[in-house]
C-alpha cells in the first residue's frame, strides 16, 4: 500500500478497531429524554476527571464554546478573549450571531494576554459600555503552535477576572496535551475556570464529540442552549462510547505525539527555507514558519501534497503540521523525507 501522511490536523484520525467495537456495542437510549446510559456515563466520568460538578456532551468543540458563551451571558454583554483564539477567529462570529455577545479581542504574546491588558479591557459601569461578563482563554493554544500557557499566568488572569466579577471559560480543546506535556493534571488546569470545553475528537482520536463542564445549574442552562442550537442528539451513546474509549485509553499516548512533533520541528530547523525554533513546539502542533523571501506557503502545501504529505497553510508565511494517533514513526520519517526534498526545491529565496 502506498503511504499517505496526513498532518493537517489531529482531527483526521480514524477510530481504532477496539474503539469501533466499543461504539458498536454501546448501550443507547434517547439522550434528549436523558436516558442514554453511555452519554450519561461519559458526562459523569468527564466531570469527575475534570473536577467539575457536571458535564454535557455536545457534537463539537465549536458548539461547546458557543453554548458556554450563551450560558454565561446576556445579550449586549462583552467577552474578552485573545485575538488569535479559536473562538474569535474560527467560530463564524458565533457569539454575536447566537448570543448577541460582542467579543473583545486582545493581542496576546503567543496566545497569552497580560494582566495589564485584561485590567485595561474590563469596562467601567457606564450606560455607554457593554457589560464585561466573560473571559475566555485557550489552552493549549492552537495558533500559538500548541503552546501550553503557563499555569501561573492562567491562574493570575482568572483570579483577576473573578475580582472584577467576570465569569471565566476555558477552551480546552487540547487540555489533554497541556496536561501530558506539563505533568500538571487536567483538573488543576481547569480548576480556576467556571467552565471548560474539552474535545475528544482531536488528540484523543474519537470520531466526534466534546463536553462542557462546570457547576450543575450552569450545565443545565448549557443543556437548554444545546437544544436551542440544534445539538440535542438521540441515540448518541454510539458516539459517546468512542469518546469514552478515547478518554480512558488514548490520553497517555499523547506523549508520543509530542515527541514526534519535536522530532519534526528539529528536522525543519536545519532545512533551507524554514525559520523554525524547535523550542516553540511544546505539544503536537508544529508551526513551520517559512524564511522571508521563499516561495508562497501554498506552493509548499502543493509540493508536499505531490509527495503524499498533507499539511495546511497557517497564515501568510507558515505551514501547520500536527501529529496524532494515526502518525507512527514510519509515517513521520516519510514526512520528514518529503519536507527535505521540498526544502531543497523551494527553500532558496526567490528573486
Ligand atoms: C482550540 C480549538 N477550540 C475549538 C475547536 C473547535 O472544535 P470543532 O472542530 O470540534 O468544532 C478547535 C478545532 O480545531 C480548536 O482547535
Amino acid at each position: 500500500m502506498t503511504m499517505r501522511v496526513d498532518l493537517r490536523s489531529d482531527t483526521v484520525t480514524r477510530p481504532t478497531t477496539v474503539m469501533r467495537r466499543a461504539m458498536a456495542e454501546a448501550e443507547v437510549g434517547d439522550d434528549v429524554f436523558g436516558d442514554d446510559p453511555t452519554v450519561r456515563l461519559l458526562e459523569e466520568e468527564t466531570a469527575a476527571f475534570l473536577g467539575k460538578e457536571a458535564a454535557l456532551f455536545v457534537p463539537s468543540g465549536t458548539m461547546g464554546n458557543q453554548v458556554s458563551v450563551a450560558a454565561h451571558t446576556e445579550r449586549g454583554d462583552e467577552a474578552i478573549c485573545e485575538s488569535t483564539s479559536h473562538i474569535f477567529l474560527y467560530e463564524g462570529g458565533g457569539p454575536a450571531l447566537l448570543s448577541g455577545v460582542q467579543l473583545h479581542p486582545l493581542a496576546g504574546d503567543r496566545g497569552l494576554i497580560s494582566l495589564e491588558q485584561l485590567r485595561g479591557a474590563i469596562r467601567a459601569a457606564d450606560v455607554h459600555f457593554p457589560v464585561s461578563r466573560l473571559l475566555c482563554l485557550e489552552n493549549t493554544h492552537n495558533r500559538a503552535g500548541g503552546r501550553v500557557l503557563p499555569v501561573a499566568d492562567v491562574e493570575a488572569l482568572t483570579a483577576e477576572a473573578a475580582i472584577h466579577g467576570l465569569r471565566t471559560h476555558l477552551d480546552g480543546a487540547r487540555i489533554w496535551n497541556a496536561a501530558v506535556a506539563s505533568g500538571i493534571p487536567e483538573a488543576r488546569w481547569v480548576s480556576s475556570f467556571d467552565s471548560v470545553q474539552v474535545c475528544f475528537s482531536k488528540g484523543l482520536g474519537a470520531p466526534v464529540g466534546s463536553c462542557v463542564a462546570g457547576p450543575r445549574d450552569w450545565v443545565d442552562r448549557a443543556r437548554h442552549y444545546r437544544k436551542r442550537f440544534g445539538g440535542g442528539m438521540r441515540q448518541a451513546g454510539i458516539i459517546a462510547a468512542g469518546a469514552l474509549h478515547a478518554l480512558r485509553h488514548h490520553r497517555e499516548r499523547l506523549a508520543e505525539d509530542h515527541a514526534r512533533a519535536r522530532r519534526m520541528a528539529a528536522a525543519l530547523a536545519g532545512l533551507p527555507g524554514f525559520a523554525v525554533d524547535p523550542a516553540e513546539t511544546e505539544t503536537n502542533i508544529v508551526v513551520a514558519r517559512l524564511a522571508p523571501g521563499v516561495a508562497d506557503p501554498q506552493r509548499w502545501v502543493e509540493a508536499l501534497s505531490v509527495r503524499s504529505v498533507a499539511v495546511v497553510r497557517f497564515g501568510p508565511a507558515a505551514l501547520r503540521m500536527v501529529t496524532h494517533l494515526d502518525i507512527d514513526d514510519d509515517a513521520l520519517d516519510f514526512a520528514v523525507r518529503a519536507v527535505r526534498e521540498v526544502a531543497a526545491e523551494l527553500g532558496r529565496a526567490q528573486d
